[in-house]
């Protein structure tokens, strides 16, 4: 986010809050309940959108190390292996091994120059190529060991994140992707930083419904009044689109500081947290010297695994007092989150009861109706 950018964002918000206004779409939208639980809907977002738009993996910062690595499962159960080789050079493969399919790395974080199969010893190098075969000779006369490689799926490091792609496409241009985000996100996430802390869990709720939950405001003074309620404005927050991507600006109380600040002195980040929704389904949060990606799986129409990491700039986690103080902050982060979660999952249990056909959004609700404008064109463009 460039200075202009920044100070237009606070002139426009602090308007808003000066007015008693909120920005408001033309009318209230009706959205179909069956866009939550089907799950028809659900394979064809999993194959028109889920496989073919480039999804964020991990942060750089996950990875830093030559010869360090990352499984996981992904999309529809795929053991999903990503690695940075000696070159530093990321890439990402299926985490299965070429003799008979046995899972390469145990899922986690690791640093290794070589992958050693669990059953019979294969073994690889982090660029995927399979380097020996105990009792070759004897067993495998005819096998081509030299052209034998894991299989790779489209991957590439760009803007600080790792991207990949679960189905071959016409390769991956994220600066394209991005359309015009790169540089307003890069400010904050490029830098040098470490993850501090992750969480991960399964909910029994539909994806959309975890991105809804961050892209309007209205909710916070009822759902968070535990949390972070009394520091946010009531439903005081401004979106922007870049393609299929969100830009929210979620106002602090303190924004009417501003009026009595010079302009030079404004600082976005002390008086509203930004969250980036990258579509489909990954989320950064801005907040004032840190920043926290909320990145999810779809697991089934009424499942998805949701991480929740805290990424802080390097060197700020090394004394006993500063780890105190960013473990509080991420508790918060994350205490936050789960209320969210928790009123998730009961929304979808609502929604599988039938009791309604559909919701409705507030005209001050319009980045949902965005959400889901940009959702359906996805799948009818197919
Ligand atoms: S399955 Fe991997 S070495 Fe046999
Ligand atoms: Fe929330």
């Amino acid at each position: 986010m460039d200075r202009k950018t920044e100070l237009e964002l606070l002139d426009r918000c602090l308007s808003l809050y000066n007015e008693r206004k909120t920005e408001l779409m033309e009318g209230e939208v009706v959205s179909p309940v069956d866009r939550y639980i089907s799950s028809e809907r659900f394979n064809l977002e999993m194959e028109h959108i889920f496989k073919t738009s480039p999804l964020i993996v991990a942060h750089s910062a996950e990875l830093a190390e030559a010869n360090s690595y990352i499984a996981r499962e992904w999309l529809e159960g795929f053991p999903l292996l990503i690695t940075r080789d000696t070159d530093g050079m990321v890439h990402a493969f299926a985490n299965v091994c070429k003799h008979r399919g046995g899972k390469l790395a145990r899922e986690g974080k690791g640093c290794s120059r070589r992958l050693v199969c669990p059953y019979h010893a294969w073994s690889y190098d982090l660029e995927g190529k399979l380097k020996t075969i105990p009792h070759e000779k004897s067993g495998f006369p005819s096998f081509d060991k030299e052209n034998t490689r894991l299989k790779e799926l489209a991957c590439t490091e760009a803007y600080g994140f790792i991207w990949v792609q679960r189905e071959e496409g016409s390769g991956l241009n994220i600066e394209a992707y991005l359309d015009g985000m790169d540089t307003d996100l890069t400010r904050f996430t490029e830098p040098e930083h470490v993850l501090f802390d992750e969480a991960v869990q399964d909910w029994n709720m539909n994806w959309k419904i975890l991105v809804e939950g961050g892209i309007e405001s209205y909710h916070f003074k009822i759902a968070h009044r535990e949390t972070i309620a009394p520091l946010f404005n009531d439903n005081l927050s401004v979106f922007d689109e870049f393609g299929p991507h969100f830009r929210s600006i979620l106002t602090k109380s303190s924004l009417k500081q501003l009026r009595d600040t010079e302009q030079e002195n404004w600082d976005i980040r002390e008086h509203a947290n930004i969250l980036y929704s990258l579509f489909p389904l990954t989320s950064v949060l801005v907040q004032p010297d840190h920043f926290a990606i909320i990145n999810a799986i779809p697991l089934a129409a009424d499942k998805t695994r949701i991480s929740i990491q805290t990424f802080v700039p390097k060197g700020t986690d090394v004394t006993e007092k500063a780890r105190h103080h960013w473990q509080a902050n991420f508790a918060f982060t994350k205490d936050t989150l789960i209320e969210d979660f928790v009123i998730g999952e009961q929304i979808q249990q609502g929604i599988a009861s039938g009791a309604n056909e559909s919701f409705t959004f507030g005209r001050f609700e319009a980045a949902l109706a965005r959400f889901h404008d940009i959702t359906e064109a996805k799948l009818r463009n197919v």
